[in-house]
């Protein structure tokens, strides 16, 4: 999965905004650093209409250069009546386009118009409900004058008195000004947060900015994006080779997909197996893009090596850094061995490349260090080709579906580029990983069978340093245990415990204890994220 601690190299955005965008309307989006930015994109994105996000401190020759149609201020965690907390940049205003403000973007772009804002009396969190006092282009259609609204608030701070210009249009118990707007300058404002699904209007109410009050076409589609980038990557390599490490997963495969539609033999792909993947993984990867797509495919089967290497290995960074570098140094190797490349392609995702502002202002700590299959390092001296870079993960599964990927690929759970090595705690041993794929197998076909594979975010088993004793027939067991783990996320950045019926989990665990030798008890991790982490190691 995408992650922003990864040390993958980013590259540099696109020349120019245009491009980026396909000649497609564009809404520029300033992050103040809540936790929800990226939603505002994804609602975007939605309704067709191409976004970026942006830290607040965005040159005004930058904001300029980019062209949107609209911007939108995001929320974020600090106060507008704190001596540095953050503003929106001077171009905002000046450009004289549509202006949306949420939460912190709402209370900055009052204060600095000329309005008021009060610190800490009326904190709201949750669930909260507006009454809509007046009409504006921003609820038209959706909220009617003198209706009650369900809304997520997130806020301590609240404006108390409007700029000039300014009307309310709706209020909370919390909040006099929930909704303001501005007709004239096309200027609006909400309290709450839109952006998320608490808010079941939401989206409407974005799709107004955007579509009525900034007049986007909304036709950013996949079938555009497909096309658009298709030429990009055209003109981007020419008659150059690419080189492409594949993992199974499915941003490197679309990514794979796409290039290869691109330029065809041009591409090639390696494969670099460490004996790590799940069951029947690599047998399915070779099927798919070697005789489906017919996509040119390095094999290597380095398991011995990988497997030799986490010998006596328990500590979780070693190993995740001993796969790290072994994983670059095979593939070094196998590109060497095909005469080298001038490109080298890679499904990083637009979460890697966004610039967040973190909450605290600092650098984040580093929970676990990242190894993302594909992702190599620069002194590799290829050009890079990221054709996902302005992607969403659901945007690059509807773009997979739209080049007619199977679904067991384009709809497969993330998976981890250290693979089941992290879901080892203690010494990996092949045999292990044997034990393990075969658990993990059991448990991934009853919640197929239950159809529950889409609505859970990764599912997987863990294969527990302890043993512990059993009785079988009329036997004594002394044997390991196993941990399933499985949790709904948007991100993976935190996730919620999948509720299973016991039923459910009985069945599972009675499968693994009678099929899987080696394995005589089996545990349900109930930790959400925060404070647990998805993956164990
Ligand atoms: P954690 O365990 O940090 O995982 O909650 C969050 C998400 O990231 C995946 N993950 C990785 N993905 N390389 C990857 O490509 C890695 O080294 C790695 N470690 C964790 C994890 O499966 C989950 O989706």
């Amino acid at each position: 999965m995408a992650d922003p601690t990864a040390t993958t190299p980013v590259t540099p955005a696109p020349a120019s905004a245009q491009e980026a965008a396909g000649g497609h309307d564009r809404i520029l989006i300033l992050d103040f650093g809540s936790q929800v930015t990226q939603l505002i994109a994804r609602r975007l994105r939605e309704s067709g209409v191409y976004c970026e996000i942006w830290p607040f401190t965005a040159s005004d020759d930058r904001i300029r250069d980019f062209q949107p149609r609209g911007i939108i201020l995001s929320g974020g965690p600090a106060s507008v009546n704190e001596g540095e907390s953050p503003r929106a940049p001077q171009a905002v205003f000046d450009l004289k386009l549509p202006v949306l403000g949420i939460c912190y973007g709402q209370q900055t772009m009052c204060a600095q118009l000329g309005g008021l804002v009060e610190s800490g009396h009326h904190r709201e969190f949750g669930r909260a409900f507006v009454e809509i006092t007046d009409g504006c282009a921003l609820t038209q259609g959706v909220w009617e004058k003198g209706a009650r609204e369900q809304v997520w608030m997130s806020h301590g701070d609240r404006v108390t008195r409007l700029p000039e210009g300014f009307r309310p249009v709706g209020v909370s118990e919390g909040a006099p000004l929930a909704i303001i707007a501005d007709d004239s300058r096309h200027y609006y404002g909400v309290q709450f947060h839109p952006e998320v699904v608490h808010t079941p209007h939401g989206a409407a109410l974005l799709r107004n900015f955007t579509h009525a009050v900034c007049g986007c076409k909304g036709d950013w589609t996949m079938g555009a994006f497909r096309a658009e980038e298709i030429a990009r990557i055209r003109a981007q390599v020419g008659a150059g080779r690419v080189i492409c490490g594949l993992s199974g997963g499915v941003d490197s495969s679309v990514a794979a997909v796409l290039i290869h539609e691109a330029i065809g033999d041009q591409l090639t792909c390696i494969y670099v197996d460490h004996g790590l993947m799940r069951a029947g993984e690599t047998e399915q990867v070779l099927a798919t893009f070697r005789d489906r797509f017919n996509i040119k495919l390095v094999h290597r089967d380095a398991s011995d090596l990988f497997l030799g290497a986490l010998k006596g290995v328990t500590d979780p960074e070693v190993k995740r850094k001993t796969i790290g570098r072994l994983f670059i140094e095979v593939f070094e190797e196998e590109q060497a061995k095909i005469g080298g490349a001038d490109f080298l392609a890679q499904g990083t995702l637009y979460p890697d490349v966004i610039e967040s502002v973190s909450a605290t202002g600092g650098p984040s700590v580093t929970i676990k260090s990242h190894h993302n299959v594909g992702g190599l390092p620069e002194n590799m001296r290829m050009k890079l080709v990221e054709p996902l870079r302005e992607l969403f993960k659901d945007e690059v599964r509807a773009l997979g579906r739209e080049l007619g990927m199977p679904e067991a690929i384009v709809g497969r759970h993330p998976f981890p580029g250290p693979g089941l090595a992290i879901r080892i705690p203690g010494e990996v041993t092949r045999e292990k990983v044997q034990i393990l794929q075969q658990a993990d197998l059991v448990f991934l076909e009853e919640i197929r069978n239950a159809g529950l594979y889409d609505a859970i975010w990764q599912a997987f088993a863990v294969l527990l340093p302890v043993r512990t004793v059993g009785v079988m027939g009329d036997g004594r067991t002394y044997d390991q245990a196993c941990a399933l783990r499985a949790v709904t996320s948007t991100d993976g950045m935190t996730a919620d415990v999948y509720p299973f019926e016991i039923a459910f989990l009985s069945r599972v665990a009675n499968r693994i204890v009678n099929e899987v030798r080696g394995i005589n008890r089996v545990a349900y991790d109930v930790t959400s994220k925060p404070p647990g982490t998805i993956e164990w190691e």
